[in-house]
């Protein structure tokens, strides 16, 4: 959210983003459906949320279906869905137990209703979490964001709401899914692929990337702590010397 960042602190990162990639890898290596892996990195998932609330990150935001998530096989998609309302049925209790609040970014009306239903039971179940905040990116592009938060900032301007001439870093990101958020300090992306995939573009311009092998159905406690140890190392300048 701040345009300026503050500059060298390492240690436990405030925010994690994870970009959960390799289910369908998993699955392959077993013979099994592309679902069963999703069912795998969905426990991997559950177990991530535990880990950071335990470990004093602040933020976690695990991008779980993005815009072109919706080009897959229909099946697929619907399994998904099905997972992610499995997930929060499941794991709501849980939440509100362990003081995690839980949030969504990203075009959430694209979702089918009983998953928008769903969710804004277990965002205003989780409401008063003060220990870690979940936030799931769902019907998410970067692109997308950007391009809402263009419009958002147009409109209050021709309304006359807004002086052209105030927009700067502060105010764009305030118009951004993420206005709530502070930007992620590190970025864990899983089966090592060296991509962004459209994942909060705006937000991760001084993001420390932390990219492993493992497929994110393995990922364990072990390697985002591995992770978080990896970025303690980094030494955050943001532009400066
Ligand atoms: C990438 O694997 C992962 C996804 C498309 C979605 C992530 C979803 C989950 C981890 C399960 C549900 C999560 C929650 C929070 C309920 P891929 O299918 O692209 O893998 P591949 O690149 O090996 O094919």
């Amino acid at each position: 959210m701040s345009a300026t960042p503050p500059t060298g602190t390492v240690g436990v990162p405030r925010h994690i983003a994870i970009i959960m990639d390799g289910n369908g890898r998993w699955a392959a290596q077993r013979n099994l459906p592309r679902i069963r892996g999703h069912e795998q990195g969905s426990k991997a998932a559950g177990a991530a949320v535990e880990a950071c609330a335990e470990c004093g990150v602040e933020y976690l935001t695990l991008y779980a279906f993005s815009a072109e998530n919706w080009k897959r096989p229909r099946l697929e998609v619907n399994a998904l869905m099905t997972l992610l309302e499995k997930f929060l049925k499941d794991k709501t209790p849980e939440m509100i137990e362990k003081g995690v609040r839980l949030q969504a970014i990203g075009r959430l009306h694209e979702l089918p209703v009983s998953c928008q239903q769903e969710l804004e039971r277990s965002i205003l179940a989780t409401a008063d979490g003060t220990r870690l905040t979940l936030v799931l990116a769902l019907s998410y592009g970067g692109r997308n964001e950007i391009l809402d938060a263009v419009k958002n900032i147009l409109r209050s301007v021709e309304e006359g709401r807004l002086d052209r001439d105030a927009l700067d870093e502060t105010l764009f990101a305030q118009h951004l899914y993420t206005s709530q958020l502070p930007d992620p300090d590190l970025l864990i992306r899983t089966s090592g692929e060296m991509r962004l995939s459209n994942f909060l573009l705006w937000q991760l311009s001084y993001t420390e990337i932390v990219v492993t092998e493992k497929l994110w159905p393995d990922f364990s406690r072990e390697d985002l702590a591995k992770a978080i140890e990896e970025f303690g190392k980094r030494h955050r300048r943001y532009g400066a010397v």
